[in-house]
């Protein structure tokens, strides 16, 4: 644990509950909101990992859009452009969960390194981070979009190293995610996996260094 210099975070889902666009689902889809919701996730998820296998990388800013017409298309409903163009909009305003702003600020005092390393493109993650409380902490927001190689490829996490300067034992990546959490494990980064929803890790035989609920106790690995 003493050689950790960066806390690197995955963004949706670990510092934003991607789910808090439910209300907005919710208000324009009576009824269906937390379908489409759960849909959205999953299809955007499972669209990255599909065009990473085929080589064929859209920005996840398009991944996240088409998963969303799946999504409603799915729950029998229309999608209109103004309904379209609110729902990605709330994405761009996505909360964050309640501890992170005070353990992102205790991280800055204790003088360690804070980035964002995620799927998502500059054009979701810059004005998401910016509107947040979590701005003023953040020393860089990396996205996979700089190489158009999706997490949980090697090339995602090297990017994240190099950009960093750092070597991987260096680095201590963070994600709720338990295939980002894999991934960064099968790379080398010391891994901490936010389990905030009490699921079963991963059978991929690359288990979590270390497992939390939520970010409170992170501060566990600064030494
Ligand atoms: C991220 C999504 C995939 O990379 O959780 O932020």
């Amino acid at each position: 644990m003493n050689q950790v210099k960066a806390f690197v975070f995955d963004a949706y889902g670990t510092l934003f509950d991607v789910f808090s666009v439910i209300e907005k689902c919710e208000e324009l889809y009576p009824n269906k909101g937390n379908q489409i919701s759960q849909t959205w996730r999953k299809k955007q998820l499972e669209y990255s990992y599909l065009r990473q296998m085929m080589g064929n990388y859209r920005p996840f800013s398009e991944v996240t859009r088409d998963a969303l017409r799946y999504a409603v298309e799915e729950a029998g409903a229309e999608l209109t452009q103004e309904n379209e163009d609110s729902l990605l909009e709330a994405y761009q305003h996505l909360t964050v969960y309640e501890e992170v702003p005070k353990v992102l600020k205790k991280l800055k005092e204790e003088g360690v390194t804070l980035a964002i390393f995620s799927n998502g493109s500059h054009d979701m993650l810059d004005p998401l981070v910016k509107q947040s409380p979590l701005a003023e902490y953040l020393d860089y927001v990396i996205s996979a979009d700089d190489i158009k190689q999706f997490k949980p490829t090697p090339a995602s996490y090297t990017h994240a190293l190099t950009f960093l300067e750092l070597k991987r034992e260096n680095i201590l990546f963070m994600s709720s995610n338990g295939w980002d959490i894999s991934g960064a494990k099968n790379f080398g980064f010391h891994t901490a996996w936010i389990n905030r929803n009490q699921t079963p890790v991963e059978q991929l035989q690359l288990p979590p260094d270390t497992i939390y609920a939520d970010l409170s106790d992170i501060t566990d690995w600064v030494t």
